[in-house]
């Protein structure tokens, strides 16, 4: 089965991540020395997907587009230096994938973004990321949901156990376990109190989704915060086609607060050979 396109809203103020975006947008701010929406594409690439939609506010999709568009002034610069593994990286951003971006002139939810890319996606099946949740897993988490579609023809979301705090502000999700790491879902609730939950496992930035969820978003009603919910419109397929759940392996970080970010920054960093020893030798003297 292959998925060709992944829609990525990136709408919406940041409020967790104020001050700095007042100006810059959330998901270009650095998880070490790339953004999340970087490290989403690489993702999504990974798994066969070319067509990348960012679903932006008014205003965002300059640096949005310029991050993974071609920069003929850096090139040239980096050329003219003889920066050649710089000037290769540089291209390879602008190589990545196809890269798209759809207004979403009013904040009404999650749901409300993804059918900002109803006439892009058209009416295959395609992937969701939300840029806020970054995924550290030697297999892709978007690559092991697209083989679980393929399998069932259903929906499929990415689950993991989450703290009682957190229930409260996540899509929570009843299960009937298949495997290790599937499940058939059974009832989905986005944003429950603590008592009303199904349970602590709860929905992670990934998706699969059939474009029928074009057509039901569209008649949606507000939900949770008033918004127009994602979870809401995906729980109505729970019967037809199905709603699966993928519990990915790795690490999970939410990148949308800057304590988040930071620990982000940190893990990116202790991966990376020309850096880790420093970093690891600072830790350890704090
Ligand atoms: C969104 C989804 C929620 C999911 C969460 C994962 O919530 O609505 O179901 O659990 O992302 O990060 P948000 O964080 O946009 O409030």
């Amino acid at each position: 089965m292959t998925i060709r396109k992944a829609v990525m809203p990136v709408a919406g103020f940041g409020t967790r991540f104020l001050p700095v975006t007042r100006a810059v947008p959330k998901n270009l701010l650095p998880v070490f020395d790339r953004p999340s929406v970087h490290l989403c594409v690489e993702e999504a690439v990974s798994a066969g997907i070319e067509d990348i939609i960012f679903i932006v506010s008014e205003g965002q999709d300059g640096p949005i587009s310029r991050y993974f568009g071609p920069q003929p002034g850096l090139e040239n610069a980096l050329a003219s230096r003889n920066n050649v593994e710089l000037l290769e990286q540089m291209r390879e951003i602008a190589e990545m994938a196809n890269v798209s971006c759809s207004i979403q002139n009013e904040q009404k939810g999650l749901g409300h973004a993804i059918l900002m890319a109803r006439e892009e996606v058209g009416d295959e099946a395609f992937a969701v990321f939300l840029p806020d949740d970054v995924i550290w897993a030697d297999i892709p988490t978007i690559g092991e949901m697209i083989e679980v579609h393929g399998a069932t023809g259903g929906n499929v979301v990415a689950l993991e156990e989450v703290s009682d705090t957190d229930v409260p502000s996540k899509g929570i999700v009843a299960i009937k376990r298949i495997s290790e790491t599937r499940s058939r879902i059974l009832d989905m609730v986005e944003k429950p109190a603590l008592e009303d939950a199904p349970s602590n496992l709860a929905v992670v930035g990934r998706y699969v989704l059939t474009a029928e969820i074009f057509d039901t978003l569209q008649y949606t009603p507000a939900g949770a915060l008033g918004e127009i919910q994602l979870t809401d419109a995906i729980a109505r397929h729970i019967e037809s086609p199905g709603v699966y759940g993928y519990h990915f392996g790795g690490e999970h970080q939410d990148v949308g607060n800057p304590l988040g970010a930071l620990k982000a920054s940190v893990t990116a960093a202790l991966k990376r050979q020309d850096v880790a020893d420093d970093l690891r030798a600072w830790l350890s003297g704090l």
